[in-house]
């Protein structure tokens, strides 16, 4: 949860990364670009949660992957503790990757199948041999073991021993092994039952005040990230389209996004579900290799006018002209972010009869 002092452990700003669209199997010819992520802002208090959420292929795995230094972004600064660390080489990156590490999607691919739990856990002190002494490296896998809440006898087995929940915990524990301070966690649960959903999210928030971590909180479903996130970013075709403190974004959002994406989420409370009215968005998302001019989520936008297509809408207000320094409260990439209207017309404006997502 937010500590008193609001102190950014992370400044990502205008995070761009652009694959290059080949053609020809002998000969590629670049043919355009594949825009994954295409000019990401955000930052992360220290101590907080940032939950990322939008659909599949919206380009959260690329922007985890810059964060850890997986990927070089084509553009933009990610910067840690004040530092940028896209520009960093040798010791000092090396020294930075350590505290930014990475939880996986798919415990069920990202384990290795032929190393013990023990080797898999210990395997970043390989990478930074100063982390732990050779000697001692045992031991702190076992009390990593203890610490994700699996039987540290379960040293020698392998991952095909374990449940899916258990191989998630495999993977935190990984993640801990080097004592992070930021950890990015791409969709940690979303291969999982959902049974075991909510098992796995209490630890990751456990875990975050026994080590004091700063989390982002990766998911495709507003849902998900509901309760452990302090901020939640909403991600469409590459850019953060709205983001804002928990309360801001699920009860008042202002992006036609976002409101779409609540409207779509299961609601517990029967009067509410009630009073809610379903937003179907028309068409298809565009192609990341083909992205709509202006703002991007016009053309399946029932708010979008002229404008829409001539001017890009801002997430935020540039920091210059800002009174008050650090991330607002709750900023909106619409031109129509203060109109009150969240349900769409009657009629689908989609003359073309493209219903449905
Ligand atoms: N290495 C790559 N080469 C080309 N395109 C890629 C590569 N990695 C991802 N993409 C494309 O970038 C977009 C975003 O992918 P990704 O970040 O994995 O999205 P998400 O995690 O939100 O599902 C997708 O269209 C995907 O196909
Ligand atoms: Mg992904």
């Amino acid at each position: 949860m937010v500590d008193a002092v609001v102190e950014p452990i992370l400044e990502v700003s205008g995070l761009v990364k652009h694959y290059p669209l080949t053609q020809g199997i002998l000969i590629k010819k670049v043919i355009g670009a594949v825009k994954a992520v295409d000019g990401v802002d955000f930052t992360l208090n220290k101590g907080e949660t940032l939950g990322i959420v939008g659909e599949s292929g919206c380009g959260k795995s690329t922007v985890a992957k810059m964060l850890v230094n997986l990927e070089r972004p084509t553009a933009g600064l990610i910067k840690y503790k004040g530092e940028d660390i896209t520009r960093l080489g040798g010791r000092a990156l090396k020294a930075v990757r350590r505290n930014i590490q990475m939880v996986f999607q798919d415990p069920y691919t990202s384990l290795n199948p032929r190393m013990t739990v023990g080797d898999i856990i210990g395997e970043p002190y390989e990478i930074h041999p100063e982390a732990a002494p050779k000697g001692d490296r045992r031991r702190r896998v076992q009390e990593l073991l203890d610490v994700v809440g699996l039987n540290p006898e379960y040293i020698n087995r392998y991952p095909h021993q374990f449940s899916g929940g258990q191989r998630q915990r495999i993977g935190i524990a990984r993640g801990l092994a080097l004592r992070p301070e930021v950890i990015v966690a791409d969709e940690p649960v979303s291969a999982l039952d959902v049974s075991v959903q909510a098992q796995v999210i209490n630890l990751l928030d456990r875990l975050q005040n026994d080590f004091d971590l700063s989390y982002v909180f990766i998911a495709h479903d507003l849902s998900i990230v509901r309760h452990i996130s302090d901020r939640v970013g909403v991600m469409y075709l590459g850019r953060i389209v709205e983001i804002g403190k928990d309360e801001e974004i699920y009860d008042h959002p202002t992006h036609p996004y976002t409101q779409a994406l609540l409207s779509a989420v299961p609601v517990p409370d029967p009067e509410a579900r009630e009073r809610r009215e379903r937003i179907i968005l028309s068409g298809d998302v565009p192609s990341p290799t083909n992205i709509p001019s202006g703002c991007r989520f016009r053309t399946r936008c029932w708010k979008a006018q002229e404008r829409c297509a001539l001017e890009v809408p801002l997430l935020a207000v540039p920091a210059v002209f800002r009174l008050v320094p650090g991330p607002a409260a709750h900023d909106s990439a619409c031109h129509f972010a203060e109109e009150k209207q969240v349900v769409p017309p009657e009629e689908p404006t989609d003359d073309l009869g493209n219903g449905g997502a």
